[in-house]
């Protein structure tokens, strides 16, 4: 195993997620662990190396340094930007402060001579020197190396960009070799990882699942928990993790709130209570939510009464969960996910404790007197797909486009009405059943599988069309569909004409009340991805 020490950078969890894609197991703990836990957490004899990472601090800030035992371990380190400042400065070499801060792309001179660095570069230079495309993102730089220390790597600006001591197993590097911007950088760290440590890329997604198993089992130990479902992604994952590890003393709550998509809360049941033969207490607040709605026009407030509600809902039924006596829950199960902590600043302070606020059940734990359980903490995205198909997830439901959790509030424009929420949903059924069973020949992908996005929205205007020898006079949809890899800019996706055709025609054919179908053509910036 590997252990990565976080000083307490924004991309700690990349390193993880490298070392992870190399099959090596790895364990991100915060900077702080004394020397006495470094070496229990190597007493097993497992321990085959330290990565240090980055900080958001410059080393004149904050007095954040290694346990001095990881340097007593016999095993090799390797240091990052902030993690090689300290190993300069813990084992004798100088760190200056830097004037400029370099940031951003740089270019490093490598020297091959180390086993780290050896035949590995992105060009050559005239004079034959083997160079590296790299990001940097430093203030501080190491001027002197520690005793016993060669150079590994140089810039111009940044003199000493890398060095190593590769009797001790010792090396360090001023860039991020974690992120997609240094492009050997996830070949440097399999490098350190498989061949100067030594480990065994012998670790797959079902060992993840026996050590988070292992772990919710430690956690909870005989204690009930509780989990909203929403029938996401994240929420969906959790729940068949936390399943597998304490069974029947997890509870879902799902809340339907009557403005999911078609057949969407059939299917989470199907799915949590008849295949896993999970305990799951559906709540059909449908007629709760869209009487509050009744009359609301404004996308904020309709979102802030969604939200509400929900919270409110989902507060009824926990406190009834949680009962008075010792068998009531006492743990709250969120899908939090990597990217949730760092939007929400979690990453940047070690102890801080972070929860979604996706649904806007911010400060729930709290209010309900719960703990918090959050297994999928550590995890990008696609890992938690990865995840959620070794447990037996449909494919189609963990590779699903996001969902927002106001649901088709949002997507129904002004009022929302029972009547629109229905004719939407058959709509919008038909646009994903058509994109689920268009293959792109170029790609040999599905369209849902070349957008990111995709879904219809009900216009509440009616227009003029005839149909047979009759005139209808009725409601408008608009498709839209977007590739994006952030969600922060989208382009509408380039969807093929004879796909647009066959969608409007099944919608207008088979959808009665809607006559008319267009195509959203904006991009975000500067329209936004959803309409409200
Ligand atoms: P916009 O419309 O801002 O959407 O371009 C960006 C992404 O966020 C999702 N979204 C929401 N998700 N609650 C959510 O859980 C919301 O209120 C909400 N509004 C937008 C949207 O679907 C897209 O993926």
């Amino acid at each position: 195993k590997i252990l990565i020490l976080d000083f307490g950078s924004q991309v700690t969890q990349l390193i993880a997620r490298r070392v992870r894609e190399a099959h090596v197991y790895c364990e991100v703990h915060p900077c702080d662990v004394s020397s006495e836990w470094v070496r229990e957490f190597a007493a097993d004899g497992q321990l085959k190396g330290v990565i240090l990472s980055g900080s958001h601090a410059s080393v004149y800030e904050v007095d954040d340094k290694a346990p001095d035992a990881v340097f007593e371990l016999g095993v090799p380190v390797l240091g990052i930007c902030y993690g090689m400042q300290t190993m300069a400065q813990q084992l004798g070499g100088k760190v200056e402060a830097g004037k400029t801060r370099e940031f951003g792309y740089a270019e490093v001179r490598a020297r091959g001579h180390t086993a780290l660095l050896k035949d590995i570069a992105d060009f050559t230079t005239p004079e034959g020197h083997g160079m590296l495309k790299v990001w940097m993102s430093h203030g501080d730089k190491v001027t002197e190396m520690p005793p016993g220390f060669k150079l590994m790597a140089s810039t111009d600006a940044c003199p000493i960009a890398g060095m190593a001591d590769e009797a001790r197993g010792y090396y360090a590097v001023q860039f991020h070799p974690e992120v997609t911007h240094t492009v050997q950088g996830r070949a440097l760290l399999e490098r350190f990882v498989l061949e100067i440590c030594g480990t065994r890329p012998d670790w797959i997604m079902r060992d993840h699942i026996e050590e988070a198993v292992q772990k919710i089992r430690e956690q909870v130990r005989d204690e009930e928990v509780i989990l909203g479902l929403s029938g996401g992604v994240d929420s969906s994952v959790a729940a068949a993790l936390i399943h597998r590890a304490i069974g029947d003393q997890l509870t879902c709550v799902f809340v339907d709130h009557g403005l999911l998509r078609l057949h969407e809360g059939d299917m989470v049941m199907d799915m949590f209570a008849g295949k896993l033969h999970a305990k799951v207490i559906r709540v059909d607040a449908s007629e709760l939510f869209l009487g509050q709605l009744a009359g609301v026009t404004d996308p904020e407030k309709k979102r802030k009464i969604i939200g509400g509600l929900f919270v409110d809902v989902f507060k009824a039924e926990a406190a009834k969960l949680k009962g008075d006596g010792a068998k009531g829950a006492k743990w709250l199960a969120q899908g939090t996910i990597y990217p949730d902590v760092i939007e929400s600043g979690g990453a940047k302070s070690k102890k801080a404790v972070t929860i979604k606020s996706h649904h806007n059940v911010g400060g729930l734990p709290e209010q309900l007197g719960l703990k918090l359980l959050e297994p999928l903490r550590d995890l990008f995205k696609d890992e938690v797909r990865e995840l959620g198909v070794a447990l037996g997830l449909p494919h189609d439901m963990v590779y699903r486009h996001p969902f927002p959790g106001p649901g088709l509030g949002v997507r129904i424009l002004g009022e929302v009405k029972k009547e629109y929420a229905d004719l939407l949903r058959r709509a919008d059924a038909i646009f994903i059943e058509e994109l689920r069973s268009t293959i792109d020949h170029n790609s040999g992908k599905s369209w849902y599988d070349l957008t990111s996005q995709a879904f219809t929205v009900f216009l509440p205007v009616k227009s003029v069309g005839v149909m047979g020898d009759g005139r209808t006079y009725d409601y408008v949809v608009a498709l839209r569909a977007v590739q994006t890899s952030d969600f922060m800019t989208a382009d509408w996706a380039e969807l093929p004409y004879a796909l647009l055709k066959k969608v409007s025609s099944r919608i207008i054919n088979e959808v009665r009340g809607i006559n008319r179908v267009t195509y959203d053509v904006s991009s975000k910036p500067p329209a936004t991805i959803e309409w409200e």
